[in-house]
């Protein structure tokens, strides 16, 4: 799958060849290394185990350095974006209304392994997915009511279950803002329910959403942080939850049960939108696990690398790193999500969406990575630097949210801030590196596990630090722009 990701990207760059685009200029050497494997926290690397449908991760290593970026061509330039001035007008709907600020309830049912948790919850549907201990032949059924509807029996659906044994049941035909309850069942005894949660929201409202990365899930971490998390998360009413990868250390299926059964209080109620991490590996039981949505058009290798979403007045693209490494490496050519996130942001969604932020593991900027040295390359991505960092500011991309280092970091680059929110559970990163030479200036580092608080209000974007124990250890306000 890799080689024909590297191989679309030769073709487009061969392609742009003829017009003088790809690899023409002098300028800064790939460090083979700065592309990422799946590591330890001490950094060693993993022996994730194969996935048939998934290449080594380490095939772009075999990509021999080049001198890549025209120092005439201002990295982007060649983006096939649109130019403004041709886009459609769009209408950005008033921001009404609030977001979630009533504590959810915080019981839980173990019935199943995983779940009953939600995903997807956006327009008019959401997909609630559970999987028992042991895979059973029968199908699992959701029944749920929607509070204003009337209706004499519940809705309902079943499916029959997947090859894991998991079951992804969607409801449909859903109002917005809504009360939705619903109950699970499988085979003749399996039942989990009733749970609560919100349909989604109409495009003019505020969300408050919980972010958190490199969860690293195994039940000790689990129960010092994450519970902890997801105990605040809950209390704070929030909307939706958005992981910024590495949820587990390699991607084994009892890591991932240990995934889930941390958060099983938290997604019973509200959604969850991943991002793949380097842990991850690109791996089968990872898309297995989560239900996300699709870029259009899909990434034909794995349909759920990489999307976007609209929840209320916040559009959110997630990304990975693989293209940009690779588009970076041939001169800055657009292709894959390079080109398609540039086509997004122009997107009638995205432009018409009062917040614009994105989300990919690895970080632009970092300060805090072992072993810290002048010679270390791990200070950050250097393609997003050059790639997305201005395509960000460029169509109005407010934040960038990401992990990899297990600390917390904030900066600001270009007019975008830059998150680094590494401390959901994974061990943090107990060094404090010299600050390497271009690192925005004033940019925070503290060491500590934490979430984020993100509001998207009318007047503000709002993203608030706190530790586990609920200290608030940053806050970060962008004003909306006058209208
Ligand atoms: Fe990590």
């Amino acid at each position: 799958m890799r080689r024909s990701r590297i191989l679309a990207a030769l073709l487009t760059c061969a392609a742009l060849a003829a017009l003088a685009a790809c690899g023409s200029g002098n300028g800064t050497t790939v460090a083979p290394d700065t592309i990422d494997t799946p590591t330890t926290d001490d950094g060693v690397t993993l022996d994730v185990p194969a996935d048939p449908d998934v290449p080594p991760v380490d095939v772009v290593q075999d990509t021999p350095p080049v001198d890549v970026v025209d120092p005439d061509l201002s990295v982007g330039d060649d983006i096939q974006d649109v130019p403004s001035d041709v886009l459609p007008d769009v209408v950005v709907p008033a921001c009404v209304g609030a977001p979630g600020q009533i504590a959810w309830p915080t019981g839980v049912s173990t019935t199943f392994l995983r779940g009953p948790f939600l995903q997807d919850v956006r327009d008019s549907h959401a997909v609630v997915v559970f999987r028992p201990a042991v895979p059973l032949t029968e199908q699992g059924c959701v029944e749920w009511s929607v509070a204003g509807v009337a209706s004499l029996v519940p809705f309902s659906a079943c499916v029959a279950p997947d090859a894991y044994g998991q079951y992804a049941v969607r409801l449909d035909d859903l109002p917005a803002d809504a009360e939705v309850t619903y109950q699970v069942s499988a085979g003749a005894t399996l039942t989990a329910g009733p749970f609560t949660f919100r349909s989604a929201p109409p495009l003019d409202r505020p969300q408050r959403i919980v972010v958190m990365s490199d969860l690293h899930a195994n039940k000790d971490r689990t129960a010092a942080v994450l519970s902890k998390i997801v105990t605040s998360a809950l209390s704070d009413g929030v909307d939706f939850a958005l992981t910024c990868g590495d949820h587990v250390d390699a991607p084994e299926e009892p890591q991932f049960d240990d995934l889930f059964d941390g958060l099983r209080p938290l997604l019973h109620r509200v959604p969850l939108f991943a991002t793949i991490g380097n842990h991850e590996g690109r791996n089968a039981n990872y898309f297995e696990a989560f239900v996300l949505p699709e870029a259009d058009p899909p990434d034909p290798e794995a349909p759920e690398m990489y999307y976007s979403f609209r929840r209320g007045n916040v559009w959110v693209g997630v990304l990975e790193l693989i293209d940009w490494q690779l588009a970076w490496t041939l001169g800055g050519v657009a292709f894959g999500q390079v080109e398609w996130l540039a086509k997004e942001l122009d997107s009638e969604a995205a432009r018409s969406a009062r917040w614009r932020i994105l989300s990919i593991h690895q970080p632009p900027w970092g300060r805090n990575w072992a072993p810290c040295s002048v010679d270390n390359p791990n200070f950050g991505e250097v393609s997003l630097r050059d790639m997305l960092v201005p395509m960000a500011r460029d169509k109005g991309v407010s934040a960038i949210l990401s992990g990899h280092f297990h600390d917390y970091e904030h900066g600001q680059m270009d007019g975008v801030e830059l998150f680094v929110l590494g401390g959901a559970g994974g061990g943090v990163e107990n060094v404090e590196c010299t600050a390497p030479e271009g690192l925005p200036t004033p940019w925070k580092s503290v060491e500590v596990n934490h979430r984020l608080t993100v509001e998207t209000g009318c007047d503000a974007l709002t993203i608030v630090a706190t530790d586990i124990e609920g200290n608030e250890i940053d806050r970060v306000s962008v004003p909306h722009a006058a209208e």
